[in-house]
């Protein structure tokens, strides 16, 4: 639920730093206020996350409450080096090493048992932590110089889609946080890929960027965790990442994939739209690169091209958000192929839909 602006009291500094080109020193006013036991929204490579010091139980109280995030929702904890790896967990598995060798920095968040060094009120009451080490210069070095582990969650009010600019923090938490770091657009655009590397066989929780293929590479036989593979609505099978069983990412308006071969699809999305549309409803409709000339009702945007998936991933929240924005009643979009960064892809457009296809 997004807060009333009543509640919007606080004076949140809103700073841009160049990504590319920035001094440690612009990074000073916000380590301090995660050291003090503030929250921070800044990039990662990802999404925008919401930080606070991860091992102060009234800091990490203060994202669950900016975010309207259930308790029960465990955070990641980022770190800068691998010396806090060793320190926050209880045992480092030789998988879980080499995935974090593999993959660090970037965009792969590691499930571990974890030590005593990371308070319940970070894990939502698990025995275990979720830790990733960020490639984004801003998100690593504000880490590095903080001297604290971030737990950071993404920057967005639970159940919106998530933040890839900070535009959209801006919109949803200024005024109840302390500090957002304007640092552009995150690169990738969808969250990491979750490992619960706590299993003899790792599990992926999460889809992202990091496929299981590159997975595999590295350590060899990956599952999926059973809530990632599901295509309907299955109110029985509990996700082992809390925060998967959430309907998430959800735009105010009613989504709705369709699956088929493309002229189908296209056809049934103008057939939908114009019936909607003559009822007097707001109608969006998100085509791709290939097919976006081919709609002619609604309020039509592009993904991006099929030719590039990760042209899609990039824009998909931003979409969503702009749907919101132009109040669409109803929203239809293609489907795209459940594999490498498509699943990470169908995954999110999966849990925007309430699970929602339409098979043409
Ligand atoms: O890319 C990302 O991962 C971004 C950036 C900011 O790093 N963060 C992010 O955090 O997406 P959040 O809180 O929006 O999603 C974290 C997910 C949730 O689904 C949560 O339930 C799961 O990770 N998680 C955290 N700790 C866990 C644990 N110990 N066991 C299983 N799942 C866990
Ligand atoms: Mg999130």
């Amino acid at each position: 639920m997004l807060l009333g602006d009543e509640f919007k009291t606080m004076k949140t500094k809103i700073v841009t730093i160049d990504s590319n080109n920035f001094k440690p020193d612009e990074l000073k006013e916000a380590a301090e206020i995660l050291r003090k036991g503030g929250l921070v929204a800044f990039p990662t490579e990802t999404v925008y996350g919401l930080g606070a010091d991860g091992q102060n139980p009234d800091a990490s109280g203060k994202i669950y409450a900016a975010k309207g995030r259930p308790s029960d929702n465990p955070l990641i904890v980022h770190i800068a080096d691998l010396k806090a790896l060793k320190e926050l967990t209880a045992i480092c598995p030789e998988k879980g090493r080499q995935l974090a060798e593999a993959f660090w920095p970037g965009p792969l968040t590691l499930i571990f048992n974890k030590s005593s060094k990371v308070p319940y009120s970070t894990t939502g009451g698990l025995n275990t932590v979720a830790i990733r080490m960020p490639a984004h210069p801003i998100a690593y070095e504000l880490i590095r110089s903080s001297g604290v582990y971030v737990a950071a969650p993404s920057a967005n009010v639970s159940g919106r889609p998530s933040p890839t600019k900070a535009a959209h923090v801006i919109e949803d938490l200024n005024g109840i946080i302390d500090m957002i770091i304007d640092g552009g657009k995150a690169d990738i655009g969808l969250e990491s890929t979750i490992v619960d590397v706590t299993t003899e066989v790792p599990a992926i929780l999460r889809p992202g960027y990091i496929t299981a293929e590159m997975i595999e590479q590295i350590i060899g036989k990956v599952e999926y965790d059973k809530a990632v593979l599901t295509r309907v609505q299955d109110f029985n099978i509990k996700p082992k990442a809390p925060g998967m069983k959430y309907k998430h990412y959800a735009p105010k308006g009613d989504l709705t994939i369709y699956e088929g071969n493309s002229k189908s699809v296209v056809r049934a999305i103008n057939k939908i739209a114009e019936e909607k549309l003559l009822t007097g409803y707001k109608v969006g409709i998100i085509g791709t690169d290939e097919t976006v000339s081919y709609y002619h009702k609604g309020i039509v945007k592009t993904i991006g091209t099929r030719k590039d998936e990760s042209t899609i991933a990039g824009s998909l929240f931003e979409i969503l958000r702009e749907f919101d924005s132009e109040g669409a009643d109803y929203i239809y979009t293609e489907s795209f192929e459940n594999k490498q960064l498509g699943q990470a892809i169908m995954n999110r457009l999966l849990k925007a839909a309430g699970y929602h296809i339409e098979k043409v």
